[in-house]
């Protein structure tokens, strides 16, 4: 698909046409993963973070937000509901956290790996390969990290570097896949500044970076943050930050890399509460990571408000594999690894 094509479905508006990228979207998600929709189990386990992304509410700028890492028995404790509940994957997500000591989590990975079936998926930020390499041999199978726009400049504006260490997010994907990790990553949908051209431009990358996983979530806005305030006038080039346009990046991943994991994520449910995981899982999305972060630590993850979801986990277990069932599909077994590995040769669309 040309950069114009994808332009082209990210202004549509038309009901009918829109209904022929859900359905392209939709087809290319059973013929490529099937119908199983994987469950990754997500545990936040730590809020602390040393960046001041913009968007962010857990940027360390936001002094407000009292600070919590869970130990590593809390962590394992987690391991331990998920594999009763018949995951087969655990995400082990947190803030950027340099005071994380690099072989606790080796430690808390070499556990999780060694006494359950779980596969590891780690999304700490951006570490340098030697950390990486560390994790890896204790046992992590794949790693998120979102390059959330492919623009260097506005990146660099909403995601100012550490002082003294310039980052680049595709660095560390090269490194992560040296390393041989399943890569994720995805794009932030309509953060003030993306515009449809730079949008169409992400969905060329998460081609090109021939991912395994693509996570992109519609931005929220924080009020605690720099841009959770009000922007005046958009420019008429402003991509909406709204359910339709994550649907359209959803269906327009799935169509430029048909085997990857794509999940439907926490924000587009949070956006459309009554519909979104439903929506998403016909429009391309092939994964749901329910949160299993103890309850008095959740309201503390607040990327973005509305997030927190405080229903206990067995119910909430419950609810979402009926509203799987509900649609024909069914919840997968195992780990749920990446078709790519053997797929991606093989471009359907
Ligand atoms: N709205 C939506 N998503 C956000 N993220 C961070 N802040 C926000 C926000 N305000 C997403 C980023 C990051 C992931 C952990 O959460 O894309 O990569």
């Amino acid at each position: 698909m040309r950069r114009d094509e994808i332009v082209g479905w990210l202004r549509e508006t038309d009901r009918g046409k829109l209904g022929e990228l859900w359905w392209r979207a939709d087809a290319l998600r059973r013929r490529c993963v099937g119908d199983a929709v994987h469950l990754r189990g997500l545990v936040e386990l730590s809020n602390k973070c040393a960046r001041q992304c913009g968007y962010c509410g857990l940027r360390a700028g936001n002094a407000a937000l009292p600070r919590y890492r869970m130990t590593h028995d809390e962590i394992l404790a987690c391991a331990r509901m998920a594999q009763e509940l018949g995951y087969g994957t655990l995400v082990l997500q947190s803030g950027e956290d340099p005071t994380m000591d690099p072989e606790w989590l080796a430690g808390v990975v070499r556990q999780i790996t060694t006494t359950t079936p779980l596969a590891v998926t780690l999304s700490l930020g951006e570490w340098g390969a030697d950390v990486l390499g560390l994790w890896r041999e204790a046992g992590a199978d794949r790693y998120l990290l979102r390059f959330e726009t492919a623009d260097e400049e506005l990146f660099q504006r909403i995601h100012p570097p550490m002082p003294g260490r310039p980052s680049s997010r595709f660095e560390v994907l090269r490194s992560l896949r040296e390393l041989g990790y399943e890569v994720g990553s995805g794009i932030l949908i309509g953060f003030p500044g993306q515009s449809y051209d730079e949008l169409a431009r992400c969905i060329e990358v998460l081609r090109e970076l021939e991912l395994d996983m693509i996570g992109s979530g519609p931005f929220i806005p924080h009020p605690d943050t720099p841009l959770g305030g009000s922007h005046g006038d958009a420019a008429p080039d402003q991509v909406p930050a709204d359910d339709l346009m994550t649907y359209k990046v959803l269906a327009l991943a799935r169509i430029v890399r048909p085997y990857a994991n794509i999940p439907a994520t926490t924000a587009l449910a949070t956006l459309d509460k009554a519909s979104g995981y439903e929506r998403g899982l016909q429009r391309g999305a092939n994964v749901i990571m329910p949160n299993l972060t103890p309850v008095r630590y959740r309201t503390l993850y607040e990327v973005y408000p509305g997030k927190t979801g405080t229903a206990p986990k067995d119910t909430y277990y419950d609810d979402i594999k009926a509203r799987i069932e509900a649609l024909g599909r069914t919840v997968g077994v195992g780990p749920g690894s990446s078709a790519c590995r053997t797929g991606a040769a093989a471009h359907p669309a």
